[in-house]
């Protein structure tokens, strides 16, 4: 995929994000418009930590995409789990390869799942499905870090 076309849809995100009042519109809206757009995000969807919960459970919240059967995460499973628990990105390019990939559907071959921070800690995730094979290079890695730090700085300064 051309720079040009990454970059516009950077540009795209951030304007729908100070179009939006809330994070919850602003998930709902990006996750579409990363899955109509971004032709290998087959399914994009956020998990968020769910409040008080113990242990910590993720929660499935706006996504685009197939029904996954996987509603709730602990964080010791799955990428979702070791991506919120770590506070990093994970980027798995062969998911048959890893043995913590918890399936979604069985066309998908790669996956990133980037933590969202808001004041700090960790409140969610943005993850993304690909039907195709290491599809989330450094310069998608970099577009999907963006659309979750836009999703955080919205939960810090509109809530939920
Ligand atoms: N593959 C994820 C589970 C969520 S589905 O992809 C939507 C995981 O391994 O945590």
């Amino acid at each position: 995929m051309p720079a040009a076309r990454i970059e516009e849809v950077r540009n795209d995100v951030s304007a729908l994000a100070q179009a939006v009042p809330t994070a919850r519109e602003l998930m709902q809206a990006m996750a579409k418009l990363l899955h109509d757009r971004m032709l290998r995000y087959n399914w994009v969807g956020f998990y968020l930590l769910e409040p008080g919960a113990q242990p910590p459970m993720l929660v499935l919240g706006a996504f685009e995409g197939a029904m996954t059967p996987h509603t709730r995460i602990p964080l010791n499973q799955g990428i979702c789990g070791a991506a919120a628990s770590s506070g990093q990105t994970v980027v798995v390019d062969d998911v048959t390869k890893d043995p913590r990939y918890l399936a979604c559907s069985l066309e998908t071959k790669s996956e990133i799942v980037v933590p969202v921070f808001a004041h700090g800690k960790v409140v969610g995730e943005l993850d993304i499905d690909s039907h195709f094979p290491a599809a989330f290079t450094a310069e998608h890695q970099d577009l999907v870090q963006h659309c979750a730090m836009l999703v955080g700085k919205k939960l810090e300064t509109s809530g939920h």
